[in-house]
């Protein structure tokens, strides 16, 4: 439910400088130690009152000996799960692990063997293209195709791929960095191709939660065909606590989950007191502190898109989910070094560069619109009056 006073909380500055903050202490690595940040995906807020006020009372206790999880970890996961996604998950099918991109890697050495082919779907965050060469396997690409601003899958693509052979297939759904919910239908015919052709569906829901307009995210494990896929969510974006690490994978499939279950003690991949009570925290009190959050950032993502058409030169993405605008600026010819150096150095803004997301993204940026309202209209008026000097 919309808070009013949470409302207000979001447009208050956080000073984030000097925190060991990747996001503000970081900008000299791009160029400029005082241009606005807006690349790396966390959220300029603070997190929900209520996982303040138990970490800290956590802290005051000052022992922190080994933990271990309890069951009403897991029970804040399923309850939010059906609150808000209608998905029915069972205490078993869950595991927990320190990150989304450790489950992506786990997941992978669990359940294929060295060599597999993985299918990702570019422009996709770059661990997709890290995370199956790291564990030893071959990438595949099937690009996404983008109709005026709008992109989709490639179904036609990507069962021609599969006819030649694929074992798996990394899924961002919600997709970063196009911001596309995906529909029920897209992941139907998905999974019936994956059904069809014994290909394995690793599914990162990280901005799952992101819900900016009617539109609701489907779960993988909701979507026919798709039973035996794995589940990837977390707390960390939608509550902004990606510093405690903390994350959980979905597996139905008993032998699936074994195997990923047994590759995360093999790693050692514990979680730790902090991410774990915060998530359950979050998860048990921070209903309306998101339901105002997704009004606020619906706010700055129309705020932007305008202001951006306006331009008459950037074509942005109008994002359904996540809080980062994919903004297409071919139109100025430049690559992404000169495009970043434009950003950067003539606008002082810092997005992310396109290619980070693979060689489709060269002549876009991602723009973090997660910030308070006065900066976000501050990076639009930055980016108009740059424009001006070309
Ligand atoms: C799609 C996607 N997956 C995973 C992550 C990172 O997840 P974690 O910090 O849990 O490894 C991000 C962060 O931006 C992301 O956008």
């Amino acid at each position: 439910m919309f808070d009013p006073e949470l409302y207000k909380r979001f447009d208050q500055t956080v000073a984030r400088e000097n925190t060991e903050c990747e996001k503000w202490d970081d900008r000299a690595s791009f160029g400029s130690a005082c241009a606005l940040p807006m690349w790396v995906a966390d959220m300029d807020f603070e997190t929900v009152p209520e996982v303040i006020a138990a970490l800290r009372e956590r802290v005051q206790h000052g022992v922190f000996g080994y933990s271990m999880p309890t069951g009403r970890d897991k029970d804040a996961l399923i309850n939010w799960l059906k609150r808000r996604h209608a998905a029915d998950v069972c205490a078993e099918d869950v595991l927990f692990s320190p990150g989304v991109v450790d489950s992506i890697y786990h997941a992978l050495v669990a359940l294929f063997a060295p060599g597999s082919k993985i299918v990702v779907q570019p422009p996709v965050y770059g661990p997709f293209f890290s995370m199956p060469k790291k564990a030893g396997m071959q990438l595949i690409e099937n690009p996404l195709i983008d109709t005026d601003g709008v992109w989709r899958m490639d179904l036609n693509g990507l069962e021609d791929i599969f006819k030649s052979g694929a074992d798996g297939l990394v899924l961002c759904s919600p997709h970063n960095p196009v911001g596309r919910i995906w529909t029920r239908e897209e992941l139907r015919e998905l999974g019936s191709l994956c059904k069809k052709y014994g290909v394995t569906i690793v599914s990162d829901e990280i901005h799952s939660d992101f819900e900016l307009d009617g539109q609701k995210h489907t779960c993988i494990l909701s979507v026919p065909g798709c039973e035996g896929a794995v589940q990837l969510v977390s707390a960390t974006k939608t509550f902004n606590l990606a510093a405690l690490r903390h994350s959980s994978i979905v597996c139905r499939d008993a032998d699936k989950r074994q195997k990923i279950a047994s590759q995360l003690e093999r790693a050692m991949a514990d979680v730790n007191l902090f991410g774990r009570l915060a998530t359950r925290i979050a998860y048990e009190s921070g209903e309306s502190w998101l339901d105002t959050l997704l009004v606020y950032l619906r706010e700055n993502r129309d705020l932007m898109y305008e202001a951006q058409k306006a331009t008459g030169k950037l074509r942005p993405v109008s994002m359904e989910g996540t809080y980062l605008m994919w903004v297409d600026c071919r139109a100025l010819g430049m690559k992404n070094e000169a495009l970043m150096d434009f950003f950067v150095q003539k606008a002082g803004i810092i997005p992310s560069g396109g290619t980070f997301f693979g060689s489709q993204g060269d002549g876009f940026v991602r723009l973090n619109l997660a910030t308070q309202r006065a900066r976000v209209a501050e990076a639009a008026d930055k980016i108009f009056k740059a424009l001006k000097t070309l």
